[in-house]
Formats: C-alpha cells, structure tokens, sequence
C-alpha cells in the first residue's frame, strides 16, 4: 500500500457544505478538461461528484473512452485507476485522491510472489498452465500473465474466460488438457470453476507464503486449478451463519451475493453474480421484492435508496465496508481538484511502457472473448 501525507489542516476546518461547493466550483472551472469516475463502493459523499459510475472494468473502459478529457480523477482503489492509465492515452493522466486507497487482494499476490510460484508450478504441474489474474490485481501482474500466455478477467466474464483457458479440458475428462493458475482471489476461482461442473477436489490452493505454495510434489500432478491464497476482506466476511440468520427470518428474502464471497455462501445463495448484475437484479425485480446481499456495505445502500419499493438488507448483521475504498473522501477530491486548477497534478498513477504493453495483452485477450456492455453516463 502506498502512503498518503495528511491534508493541510485547513481541509479539516470546511464544512460539508463549503467542501461540497468548492468542489462543483473547481468541477466547472476544469470544464470538459476534467473527468470524475466513482465505483459503486465509494461513499455517496463522493459518488454524487462523479460524472460516471461503474464497476472496476467498465470505469476502465469509461476512462478509454473520455478521449478529450486531460485528467480522470478515480474516485476507487490503486489497481483500478492503474488499469485506467494502461487503456487511456500518454497525453491523460489519472489521478488518485488518496494514495493509500490501495486493495487488501491485490496486495495479497505480488509480482515476485508470481515469478517464484511460476517455474515450480509449470515444472510439476504437468501439460500447459494458463495464468489467469482477476482485474482486482496489480499492473505488474497483468503483465506477467500477459506475458505468459494468460488473460484477466473480472467477475461479469470469469466463467467465459475459464473456458478459454481450458480450452475443451472438460470435468471426468482425466488429467490431459490445459491447467489454470487463477490469482489473486481463490474464491472467485472456486465459485467459477465450481460452476463449470468441476469438483472441489480438482482444485488446489496455492499459499505464496509457504515453501512450495505449502502444496506436494503428488497434488502438483493431478490438480487442473492451482488457486492463488487471496480473497477480499470485504466480502470473505459473509459467512454461513449470516445466511442461517436470513433464512430464519419470516419475510421472504432471496440471497443475492458477489462471486468473491466464500464458497459455502454462494451454494447457500440464491443468486451469485457480479456487482453489476446484482444491480440489474435488484432494479429489475418487481416492487416488494426483499433482498439480503453479501457485497460492500455502501452498494448495499445506496440501492435500497433507490429501490424503496422493496426490502433490501445487508445479509450481514455486521458492515461489511471497504476501508480502502472509504479513504476518498471530500476533502481529498477537494485537494486533488484544486491542486489541478493551480496546475499541479498530484497523486498521478503510472503503469511503465513495458508493462503497460503486456497487461494490454491480458487485457484484449478478455475483451475479446467478453466484450462488456456499451457503457451510459449517470
Ligand atoms: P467489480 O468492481 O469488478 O464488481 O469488483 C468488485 C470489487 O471488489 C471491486 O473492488
Ligand atoms: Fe479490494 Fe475487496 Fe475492497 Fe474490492 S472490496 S477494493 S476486492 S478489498
């Protein structure tokens, strides 16, 4: 994680409504120089400035297409505002308000963790290893699985890219055909492979802190999924009992949660899929719809604000918030916009020449096979 020096004080003496107008003014005196993209996880004090919503991928995309706009301010976490620097072009620069706004699953493979697990695994494994990396994932590691035959993925098009890697291995197949190392979040990989028709005894998790990923010479052989030991601390959170709890409840709630949640709870689920189809689920049921959702504490809300026509719930008693995502706030957008109309560009992210060519790769190879959908302002 990267480190953020504190504000100025003076930040911390505006109020909410002086920092609210100084920011549309700053807004409009940047004019079409200026792009704000926002996830859905941020903090409504942030999103209600975005000129755009979405998820991790599409804010990419978003980013590409902004063609006239010299600074996108990313309003989500380090890898996200990376990616966006890999798809726009050398004249852009993307901006991230809080440098520690960083992400606990990508941290969680680093590239040297990647180069030291790789020789071991395509020396035992046997047959050809295809790395696929989820987008929550650093620049440098797209890059590596670019380089390496691989593609990213995101959680809308894991199952299509799956296939590819697999490339006609099937489950009851025996061992020939293609194996996936899947990093940085093993349930992601689980939850998809698992879809698929594979059995959990096909996949072997890979710990980058133990000698050998903690795995034996006779597993390397005959697994086809080499899962990566990440998750994400938000959504590992939701639990069985959480579920248990939901279930218990008179009122008929149906359980709708994200692909990074654990194993056990997406079986329990009613529904399983990406943040943007929990979403469209949620704004296409019919009024009175109750709905319990395991993803981020502030998705959860603001769809319940817009949808008072149903019952919607975290299926957590406890917040499951991204405390990484709630770094940018207020204060920092302020920070960053003023600092742009005084001309000096703060908090810029960079991806180098080289590894921007590789992740590219990675990154065509997945919208090729999944192109996502066109993609309309807030
Ligand atoms: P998406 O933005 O791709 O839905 O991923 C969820 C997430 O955890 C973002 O960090
Ligand atoms: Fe990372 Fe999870 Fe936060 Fe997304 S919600 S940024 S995967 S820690």
């Amino acid at each position: 994680m990267l480190y953020q020096l504190p504000l100025p004080s003076k930040y911390n003496d505006l109020t909410e409504a002086e920092l609210r107008d100084g920011i549309l003014n700053l807004k409009r005196q940047l004019g079409t120089r200026l792009v704000i993209l926002g996830h859905h996880y941020q903090q409504d004090e942030v999103v209600q400035f975005a000129d755009f919503t979405g998820d991790s991928l599409k804010l990419s995309q978003l980013a590409a297409a902004q063609t006239r706009a010299e600074f996108i301010v990313f309003c989500g976490v380090h890898f996200m505002a990376e990616s966006a620097d890999i798809l726009t072009s050398e004249r852009q620069q993307v901006l991230l308000p809080d440098l520690s706004a960083g992400c606990s699953m990508a941290d969680m493979a680093h590239i040297d963790q990647l180069e030291e697990a790789w020789p071991l695994l395509t020396d035992m494994a046997g047959g050809k290893l295809v790395p696929i990396t989820y987008v929550n994932s650093s620049a440098a590691v797209k890059a590596f699985v670019g380089r390496h035959g691989g593609a990213c993925c995101t959680s809308s098009n894991a199952r299509l890219v799956l296939e590819w890697a697999l490339d006609g291995a099937a489950p009851g197949n025996g061992t020939s055909g293609n194996r996936v190392l899947f990093l940085p979040d093993q349930h992601l990989g689980r939850n998809t492979a698992h879809a698929l028709g594979w059995p959990l005894e096909s996949m072997l998790v890979y710990d980058p802190k133990k000698p050998d990923g903690g795995l034996r010479p006779d597993e390397l052989a005959t697994a086809r999924f080499f899962l990566w030991r990440g998750h994400c601390s938000v959504h590992q959170l939701f639990n069985e009992q959480h579920v248990e709890a939901i279930r218990a409840l008179d009122e008929p709630y149906r359980i709708l949660c994200h692909p990074e949640c654990r194993w056990e709870v997406c079986q329990a689920a009613d529904e399983v899929g990406s943040t943007e189809f929990i979403i469209q689920a949620v704004e296409q049921s019919p009024a009175g719809s109750h709905w319990a959702i395991g993803t981020e504490i502030h998705l959860v809300h603001r769809l319940a604000a817009g949808n008072p026509d149903k019952q919607i719930r975290s299926l957590a008693g406890i917040q499951c918030l991204c405390t990484t995502m709630y770094r940018i706030d207020m204060k920092h957008l302020y920070w960053t916009l003023e600092q742009l109309a005084e001309g000096n560009v703060v908090n810029r992210v960079t991806v180098d020449a080289e590894t921007r060519r590789d992740a590219v790769t990675a990154l065509d190879r997945m919208l090729h096979l999944a192109p996502t959908q066109p993609i309309a302002a807030r």
